[in-house]
């Protein structure tokens, strides 16, 4: 079952036309990863998906739902069923773990015991059952990118966006954050948009890849098959 199509989209910045007849399919359950150099479209492709920024010409649906269409937007991000972590983490320094986590759960008209459950249940799924009250800044950089992935995945998204989450971080630490991301991902099954730049990380995450060049989907296909064309070594799993 597709879950997200990207169909025909443009975005367009003043005179720069930075994304060009953008088409992608994704099934649930997929992990793309969106491949390419710095500057060629990858965090404004994640922000149309997400609903922050408005294509110019095409269309986005999200499960059965038309989301944007025409130059316009028809459905806002809160109401996307789409996640997203960012490079930066973006965590709240003032508040625990818990509660950085509670908060990506926002207005949800949850009881005060449903919302510890729910937080709970995440923070030992990513493995951080004992930490729930210590601030972010009291943590590893692989337990705050954890933070941020219980943030995210406690609101059960239909798709989550993760804009280089592993870019920062050293390549030990890394490779040990993508096996984590993978396991997470296979346990609860959600679909899954990754940008990357770096062609090991991406062939690590992904099931399907699509490369962009210059705001164009220059390739995509499943990883095997992009790997074979662009004469890529298949990462050790
Ligand atoms: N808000 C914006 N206003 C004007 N130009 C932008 C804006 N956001 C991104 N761009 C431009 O769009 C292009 C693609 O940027 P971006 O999507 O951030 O690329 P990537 O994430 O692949 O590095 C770049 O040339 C960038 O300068
Ligand atoms: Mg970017």
């Amino acid at each position: 079952m597709t879950i997200l199509a990207i169909t025909g989209v443009d975005k367009r910045y003043g005179e720069q036309t930075v994304l060009h007849g953008i088409n992608l399919a994704v099934d649930a359950g997929e992990r793309l990863v969106l491949l390419g150099p710095s500057g060629c479209g990858k965090t404004t492709l994640l922000r149309l998906v997400a609903g922050f920024e408005v294509p110019d010409l095409g269309e986005i649906r999200i499960g059965d739902q038309r989301v944007a269409a025409d130059g316009k937007n028809l459905v806002p991000p809160q109401r996307r069923g789409v996640g997203m972590v960012f490079q930066d983490l973006a965590l709240w320094p003032h508040m625990s773990v818990a509660q950085n986590i509670a908060f990506g759960l926002g207005a949800q008209g949850l009881s005060r015991s449903a919302r510890r459950r729910r937080v709970g249940d995440m923070l030992a799924r990513v493995g951080l059952a004992e930490l729930g009250d210590r601030r972010p800044s009291a943590l590893s950089g692989g337990q705050q990118q954890r933070v941020a992935l219980a943030r995210a995945l406690v609101q059960e998204p239909r798709i989550l966006l993760m804009d280089e989450p592993l870019s920062s971080l050293d390549i030990e630490l890394n490779r040990r954050l993508r096996g984590e991301i993978l396991d997470i991902q296979r346990q609860i099954g959600f679909t899954m948009v990754y940008v990357t730049h770096d062609h090991e990380e991406a062939l690590a995450i992904a099931s399907q890849i699509a490369v962009l060049q210059a705001g164009r989907v220059v390739a995509s296909g499943s990883a095997g098959d992009i790997a074979g064309r662009l004469g890529l070594r298949t990462g050790s799993k």
